[in-house]
Order: structure tokens, then C-alpha cells, then sequence
């Protein structure tokens, strides 16, 4: 017998998590399709290098998983061999609940040397564009090969510095969105999709 729960999902999109009420943006499905695409690109612009996967925690964890999986599986329907990348992490702050501060602070730095190495920067969202400007910054004074940026989803509307990802999983309008490695609070990354708190359950 299908729950009250089930029910609000397969009618409505509306999901209830963690007491409240999510309405669905970007379905777990779009979610991997997108992830797919995105190693196609990777795939087609690294081949025969092996890039740094830089993830920018906490909001790029299950991005970055997802990403480096999906490069290392291949896809033999467009002739893609698996890839073979490095993995390293940095984590910096500036947001509180859901307003961006401004103000970014270095929490943890990446462990590996760049210098010569081909970065790619894999992060959830671009916003202002303040977080992406000020970590390439930081990295680009180490003098990688290269140093490009991927993320999963762009709200270009937000910008409030010039900021444009090489690669872009898909853009979505003004609206503060969970899950997926998102947060609020450091509530709902954990999601498999992408949506907006509309209320308490
Ligand atoms: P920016 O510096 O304004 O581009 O901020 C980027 C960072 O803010 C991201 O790494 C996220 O951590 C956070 N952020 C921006 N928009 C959202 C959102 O809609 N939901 C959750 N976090 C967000
Ligand atoms: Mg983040």
C-alpha cells in the first residue's frame, strides 16, 4: 500500500525530508545525465592527460565522486575509454544558513603539488562567483598547466563578479536549492537531486 509519503512524491514532485517539504529542480536522473555529459567534455578536452580533480568541500563531495567514477568507467556508446585522474580536495567557507558573506576563508588546502599539473576545479554551484574567483586566484600563483573550473549547476543571474565555468552542468533561475551535495545549514547533501525548501512538512 503506498505510504502518504509516496504518494505527495509521485503526484507532485513535492518530497517530504528532514521535516520539511522539498519541491523538486533537477531530478537524480538529470542529475547523472548531466554528470555523464560533463566527463564527455572532460574526456574529449583531457585526452591523454591525466587532470587533478580539485573537489571543493563540503557542497562538491558527491559531485566530485560521481564525476571521477564516471571517468573512470568510460562509455564504450561514444568510444570513451576509462580516464585516469588524481583526486585532491580543498574546502573553504562563505556562506552562513544562505547568505554569502563575502568574505572567503580558507578552511583546508589541496595536498598535492600543482605546479605543471592540469587542474580542474569541480564545485556544486557558482552564485556571485566571489568563492570561484578568489580560490583560482590562490591556485593559479602555483603555476598549474592549466586550471579550468567545472560545476554542476550556475545561477548566472547571482553574479556579482565576471565569472564563467568552462564546464557547466546546467542553469537554473534565482532560487536557494538543496541536496546533491548542497546545503542549508548543512542540511539535505544528501539528496540525490536537486530542490527548493518550499515549507515545514
Ligand atoms: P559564490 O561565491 O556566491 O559563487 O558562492 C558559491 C558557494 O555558495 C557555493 O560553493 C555554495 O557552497 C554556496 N551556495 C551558493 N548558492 C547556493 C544555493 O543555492 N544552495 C546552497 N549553497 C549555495
Ligand atoms: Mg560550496
Amino acid at each position: 500500500m503506498a505510504t502518504h509519503q509516496s504518494e505527495i512524491q509521485a503526484h507532485t514532485g513535492l518530497i517530504e525530508f528532514n521535516g520539511q517539504i522539498i519541491e523538486k529542480m533537477v531530478s537524480e536522473h538529470e542529475v547523472q545525465a548531466m554528470v555523464q555529459r560533463l566527463a564527455d567534455e572532460i574526456y574529449r578536452d583531457y585526452a591523454g592527460k591525466k587532470p587533478l580533480l580539485v573537489g571543493i568541500l563540503k557542497g562538491a563531495n558527491l559531485f566530485v565522486g560521481d564525476l571521477a567514477r564516471e571517468l573512470g568507467r568510460g562509455n564504450p556508446e561514444i568510444g570513451r575509454l576509462p580516464m585516469p585522474v588524481e583526486i585532491d580536495f580543498l574546502q573553504v567557507s562563505s556562506y552562513a544558513g544562505d547568505t554569502s558573506t563575502g568574505h572567503v576563508e580558507k578552511k583546508m588546502d589541496i595536498s598535492t603539488d600543482i605546479k605543471g599539473r592540469d587542474v580542474l576545479l569541480v564545485e556544486d554551484i557558482v552564485d556571485t562567483g566571489k568563492t570561484l574567483t578568489w580560490i583560482k586566484k590562490q591556485l593559479q600563483e602555483r603555476q598549474p598547466a592549466s586550471l579550468n573550473v567545472c560545476v554542476l549547476v550556475d545561477k548566472p543571474e547571482r553574479r556579482e563578479v565576471y565569472f564563467k565555468p568552462e564546464y557547466t552542468g546546467k542553469s537554473i533561475p534565482n532560487k536557494f536549492v538543496v541536496g546533491y551535495g548542497l546545503d542549508f545549514n548543512q542540511e539535505f547533501r544528501n539528496l540525490p537531486f536537486i530542490g527548493i525548501v518550499v515549507g515545514q512538512a
